[in-house]
């Protein structure tokens, strides 16, 4: 074991139960203490799936996790024991996972535009791995960091689809001048990086985007650097209801790795998979806090039937400053789940989520058809794992949820496994576990040489 994570940062639990069932024992502690308080609970056994799918289907890629993501120690600690890199936006970023003792060369500060005062955090703790895509950017890791390794980053996508706020990336047609002012700089570019945005990406633009970076390595060739690293970026989806699944993208991006940087070229390929890992390993809970009804117009109706129908705003305690700043993310607007289960001749009414009562302009959802609930009602979230937990302080002031992480038995033998520990013996295990369980699907490991287990059980 790598020792970044123990039994004591998470709740071992039992097969059979899933993560609502844990929700559910929070709950209960929390309404017993009248606390109100939103809260996550995690499970650290779906992101140990994840990372196991994702080195089977993209056998060459080294996924380096975006910790603005999420930031979450539960989270950290995982990826880093499973051997993950992280790629950091900030200083605070790379502070956050060197605590938990991540090595320098596992982590990628991989902002496109970075504070001068960051530059050199990162210079003084051994982070060298960066990327560029304009001169400004060239000449502050010129002066601030003489041993930086620079990738510089295309925008290799022009398709319809590519996210139109991706201003991340220079033009094929820009990177011989920025490769030859880096040279004139004395900056070391060791290759090329995209990300092509979240917004349900279509397969084919990885495949465009990686025959792009290929005629960017040939200029990087030509200028005389030794061009070994090939970033791919993020944009891998977090669920199942996409428009391209997980697999199809990698069938894709192996089949282009193939032609354009086949195996034994010399080039690592690494990327940066955020949501991928973390969307549904999270589940959020938050309840209601206040409440307005506002009534609606009917057409045609006459004056004494109008206010039959009505429109119904929910405050919960936490908003877009906080947890739902996932929203700004181009994550879908979250459908909530009622804990209470509603009265089937209960009318729905047309209900809005918004933050705290006061925060102007923080819309979580519109449009939801709910029935009528009740001040201290919560509502459960799925899916919430990305773009929900924030390094800093969040704005607003909300305070940040507490986190409950839990691991199946069986997944965290499959840790063991993958890492060559051999599990602890059977009657050892038993004083660890709660009864409960995230729902691991595979009834237990098979007994196979280390070295094959992740792909074995998956
Ligand atoms: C530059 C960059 N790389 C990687 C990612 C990760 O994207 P995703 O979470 O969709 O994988 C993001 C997300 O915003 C990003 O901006």
């Amino acid at each position: 074991m790598n020792g970044y994570l123990n039994e004591s940062n998470f709740m071992m639990v039992e097969e059979g139960f899933t993560t609502r069932d844990l929700l559910e024992n929070v709950l209960v502690e929390l309404c017993q203490a009248s606390n109100q308080q939103a809260f996550f609970v995690a499970d650290l056994g779906d992101i140990v799936k994840k990372h196991l799918c994702f080195l089977k289907a993209l056998p060459r890629v080294k996924p380096y996790f975006p910790v603005k993501c999420n930031s979450s120690e539960g989270v950290i600690r995982l990826l880093a024991e499973l051997g993950a890199g992280f790629a950091c936006t900030n200083k605070v970023e790379i502070a956050r996972v060197q605590n938990i003792g991540v090595p320098a060369d596992k982590i990628f500060y991989s902002s496109p535009c970075k504070q001068v005062a960051h530059i050199k955090y990162a210079a003084s703790h051994g982070v060298q791995l960066m990327t560029f895509d304009n001169e400004v950017e060239l000449s502050k890791v010129a002066r601030s960091h003489p041993r930086a390794r620079m990738l510089l980053g295309i925008a290799a996508d022009s398709s319809p689809s590519a996210h139109p706020s991706m201003a991340f990336g220079t033009t094929l047609e820009s990177c011989r001048h920025l490769l030859e002012t880096a040279k004139e700089q004395a900056v070391e570019v060791v290759g090329i990086s995209f990300h092509l945005g979240s917004r349900g990406l279509e397969p084919q633009a990885f495949a465009r985007a990686v025959a792009a970076a290929q005629l960017a390595f040939d200029v990087g060739t030509e200028l005389g650097y030794q061009m070994r690293l090939l970033d791919i970026g993020g944009g891998f989806p977090g669920t199942e209801d996409t428009r391209a699944p997980f697999e199809e993208m990698a069938a894709m991006i192996n089949s282009a790795l193939d032609l354009y940087f086949p195996d034994g070229c010399g080039v690592e390929i690494v990327a940066r998979p955020g949501r991928y890992y973390v969307t549904s390993a999270f589940t959020f809970a938050a309840s209601i806090t206040a409440m307005e009804e506002v009534p609606t117009e009917q057409p045609g109706s006459d004056e004494e039937d109008s206010g039959s129908k009505k429109s119904l705003v929910y405050h919960l305690s936490d908003g877009i400053h906080g947890t739902f700043s996932c929203l700004l993310f181009d994550s879908p607007c979250p459908s909530p789940q009622l804990h209470k289960r509603p009265c089937p001749d209960h009318p729905s009414h047309s209900s809005s989520l918004r933050g705290p009562p006061g925060h102007v302009e923080d819309h979580i959802a519109d449009g939801l058809e709910l029935p009528e609930l009740q001040v201290g009602d919560w509502l459960i979230f799925k899916d919430m794992g990305a773009y929900t937990i924030a390094s800093s302080a969040p704005l607003g002031g909300c305070p940040q949820p507490q986190i409950t992480y839990a691991m199946s038995r069986v997944a965290w033998k499959a840790v063991q496994l993958f890492l060559g520990k051999p599990p602890a013996a059977e009657d050892d295990r038993e004083t660890l576990c709660a009864p409960l369980s995230c729902g691991w699907e595979t009834a237990e490991a098979p007994c196979i040489t280390p070295a094959l287990a992740p792909a074995s059980i998956i």
